[in-house]
């Protein structure tokens, strides 16, 4: 029997997070440097995000820098860090005119004031949207916003705002990074990884995961299409043998 469309869109997931694996071996395969893979990457995300509302996801988290990501080379992380920077200057009137509300997660102390600067009036130039709820992990690892959540956490019971008897499930998600966000439904690693690699790492005790194959630059909308559809038929499964 055809699905009907309205369904399959409301039991899609309605957050979608995503590792984007493999620039770097996508790159190689060709022969060309790691930063030519971040930048076909860069690309795809906008393809994503443009997806999403057609797929009823309301809400996406792309992991783009990870705390342990500094030890890469510095020529990759100068050329990612400039990537980021020139992203959002060419970005910030497609997203802002298209509905796309951006936020960004992850310690901003490490990342340099132009950059910083760039994100916060991103912020500021999209804070009016939502159609699709963009966040962006850069300098982000999810053992680290506990730490610093919890270092927040405590300042507050330090000073009297908040007591130790206080502090359960529902209170510690709130200083979280995504404090304003649902919890993933879907998290997706691309490039054959099965790892979480400290990505979302509170926030996804329930989500499904996808470990797909294909290396990030060659990510597609219709693979994306293909995953959500893949979400609702579990789920429905699932309620079919509790039946
Ligand atoms: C992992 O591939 C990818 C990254 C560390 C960077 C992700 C960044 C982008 C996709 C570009 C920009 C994003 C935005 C939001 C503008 P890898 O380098 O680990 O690949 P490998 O595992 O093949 O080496």
């Amino acid at each position: 029997m055809p699905k009907d469309p309205q369904t399959e869109l409301e039991s899609g997931p309605r957050h979608v997070a995503i590792i984007m694996d493999g620039n770097g071996r996508w790159a190689q395969a060709r022969g060309r440097p790691r930063l030519f893979g971040h930048h076909a990457g860069a690309r795809r995300v906008r393809e994503v995000v443009e997806a999403c509302p057609g797929l009823g996801i309301k809400y996406l988290t792309v992991f783009a820098f990870s705390t342990e990501n500094w030890k890469r080379t510095q020529v990759e992380v100068a050329g990612l860090m400039n990537l980021f920077r020139r992203y959002i200057i060419k970005e910030t009137r497609t997203l802002a005119d298209n509905g796309i509300r951006v936020r960004f997660i992850g310690d901003r102390v490490r990342l340099d004031s132009k950059l910083i600067e760039l994100m916060d009036s991103l912020e500021e130039e999209t804070k009016n949207n939502d159609l699709v709820h963009l966040t962006v992990a850069l300098n982000y690892g999810g053992r680290d916003e506990v730490a610093r959540a919890t270092k927040r956490l405590a300042r507050d019971v330090a000073e009297g705002r908040l007591k130790p008897e206080e502090v359960d499930e529902e209170t510690l998600p709130k200083y979280l990074d995504t404090r304003v966000l649902p919890d993933p439904d879907l998290v997706i690693r691309t490039s054959g990884e099965a790892r979480i690699s400290n990505f979302l790492l509170w926030q996804s005790a329930y989500s499904e995961y996808e470990f797909i194959d294909t290396l990030w630059p060659d990510f597609t909308a219709a693979e994306l299409a293909r995953l959500c559809q893949n979400y609702g038929t579990r789920d429905r499964r699932f309620g079919a043998v509790l039946v």
